[in-house]
C-alpha cells in the first residue's frame, strides 16, 4: 500500500501516553527543591491521605512504583515459597515478577476475550492445594468480575491483591477498584491516568497490613526517615524486618498531589476522545473496545483495538510501523505473558495454553488516549488509522 504524506510534520510526533503537566506541579516541585526536603516527607503523607480519600480507603501507603506495591503486597499477604498465585496472562511483566520476587509461583488463567480480564471460570479451574492468592488486573481500566473473584477467594481462603495500575477511576456499583481485595496496587508511571513520573500506592484493608507495608517499604525500619530528621528531635530507628528501598519521594508526591485534583476532568476528556474513536472506526476491519458492563465505571486508560487480519490490508505489526511513520505513537498491551522467553524457559509456558490472551496480544494496538490530546491530535489519530485501513 502506498504511503500517503505524513499526517503530522515529523517534528510533531504524537507521543503515546504523554503526561499532562501543568504550572501547579512545576511550582510544587520547585518549592520542594527550594525547601531542601526532597525525600519522603509531608507531601508524601498528604498524597497518601488525599489519594486514600479519593478512593474511599482508610489505609494508603505510597511507594516508588506499582511494581514495588505489588511485591510488598505479596509479602504483607504472607505469600512466599511453596505458594501459588493465580493471575492473568494479559498483563505487564511486573505483575508476574511481583509473584516471583516473593518466591511464589504464578499460575495463569486465561482471559475472557470480550472483557480481556481474567475469566473467573478459568481461575476456578486453576485453584489447587498450593493456591494462596489471586492477582487480577483491571485491564485498560475495565473492572474484573469482582463478585465472582471475591466469592472464589472467600471459598478457598485466598488473599486478593488487585493490580489497579490502569484502574484509578474504576468503579463497580460505585465501589472503587482496589478496595475489594486485601490490597489494591496503583501506578503513577508517566503514561498512567495521573502521574508522579514514577510512583505507586497500596490501599490496604487492614491497618496492621498498612503498617507492615510502611516498614517493608523503607529498609524494614520502624520509623520513617522523615520523622528521624524532623524538628521533633532525633528518633532512633530499629530494623524490625527485612525491607526494601521502595519509598516515594516528596518530589514525586509534589507532582501527584496536583494531578489528583484533575482525575475527573481528565476522565471526562478521555471519554470524549474514546467516543470519537468508537464512531470513527466503526466501519473498519478492527474491533473497538466492548462497552462497559452495566453498573460499572471503566477508567478509560487504554483504547485498545483488535485488528481483524483477515479483512485488514496489512498485519498488526505492519500497522504499528505505519502508524509510527504517520507520526502517531502506538502501544501493544500486551503480548501474552507466555510469549516471553524467560517464562517459557522457566515454566515451560506456551502461547497456546492461554489462547484468548495470545490471540489478543497478537492483534491488539493501543491508540493515544491522554487527556492532553487536542481535538486536532485526535483527528490526526483518526486520519492515520483510516488512511491505513479504510482502503
Ligand atoms: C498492569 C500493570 N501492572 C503493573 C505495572 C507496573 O507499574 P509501575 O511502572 O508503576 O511499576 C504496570 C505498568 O505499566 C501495568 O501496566
Amino acid at each position: 500500500m502506498a504511503l500517503r504524506d505524513p499526517v503530522r510534520p515529523p517534528e510533531r510526533f504524537l507521543v503515546f501516553g504523554r503526561p499532562t503537566i501543568e504550572d501547579a506541579e512545576v511550582r510544587e516541585v520547585v518549592a520542594s527543591l527550594e525547601s531542601g526536603w526532597l525525600g519522603t516527607g509531608p507531601k508524601v503523607a498528604r498524597f497518601e491521605r488525599d489519594f486514600g480519600a479519593s478512593e474511599g480507603a482508610s489505609h494508603a501507603v505510597a511507594v516508588g512504583s506499582c511494581t514495588a506495591a505489588l511485591h510488598l503486597s505479596m509479602l504483607a499477604a504472607g505469600i512466599g515459597p511453596g505458594d501459588e498465585v493465580i493471575t492473568t496472562p494479559l498483563t505487564f511483566c511486573a505483575t508476574i515478577n511481583a509473584i516471583l520476587h516473593a518466591g511464589a509461583v504464578p499460575v495463569l488463567a486465561d482471559v475472557d476475550p470480550r472483557t480481556m480480564n481474567v475469566d473467573p471460570a478459568r481461575v476456578a479451574e486453576r485453584i489447587g492445594p498450593r493456591t494462596r492468592g489471586l492477582l487480577p488486573v483491571h485491564f485498560a481500566g475495565r473492572p474484573c468480575d469482582m463478585a465472582a473473584l471475591g466469592e472464589l477467594c472467600e471459598r478457598h481462603d485466598l488473599k486478593l491483591i488487585e493490580d489497579c495500575a490502569h484502574a484509578i477511576e474504576t468503579r463497580v456499583d460505585g465501589r472503587p477498584a482496589g478496595t475489594f481485595g486485601d490490597f489494591g496496587c496503583f501506578s503513577f508511571y508517566a503514561t498512567k491516568n495521573i502521574t508522579c513520573g514514577e510512583g505507586g500506592m497500596v490501599l490496604a484493608r487492614r491497618e496492621e497490613d498498612a503498617a507492615r507495608l510502611k516498614v517493608l517499604a523503607l529498609h524494614g525500619m520502624s520509623k520513617d526517615a522523615w520523622k528521624r530528621f524532623s524538628d521533633e528531635g532525633y528518633k532512633h530507628y530499629r530494623v524490625t524486618d527485612l525491607g526494601f528501598k521502595y519509598n516515594m519521594m516528596d518530589l514525586q508526591a509534589a507532582i501527584g498531589l496536583h494531578q489528583l485534583e484533575r482525575i475527573e476532568r481528565w476522565w471526562l476528556r478521555r471519554q470524549e476522545i474514546w467516543r470519537r474513536y468508537d464512531e470513527a472506526f466503526a466501519d473498519l476491519p478492527l474491533a473497538t473496545p466492548a462497552p462497559p458492563e452495566p453498573g460499572t465505571r471503566h477508567a478509560l486508560h487504554l483504547y485498545t483495538v483488535l485488528l481483524d487480519e483477515s479483512r485488514a490490508p496489512l498485519s498488526r505489526d505492519a500497522f504499528l510501523e505505519r502508524m509510527t511513520r504517520e507520526n502517531v505513537g502506538v502501544g501493544v498491551h500486551y503480548l501474552a505473558v507466555p510469549e516471553h522467553p524467560y517464562y517459557q524457559e522457566r515454566f515451560g509456558w506456551r502461547p497456546e495454553d492461554t489462547p484468548h490472551a495470545t490471540s489478543i496480544g497478537r492483534r491488539t494496538v493501543s491508540l493515544p488516549l491522554s487527556a492532553g490530546l487536542s481535538d486536532e491530535d485526535a483527528d490526526d489519530v483518526i486520519r492515520a488509522v483510516r488512511g491505513i485501513l479504510a482502503g
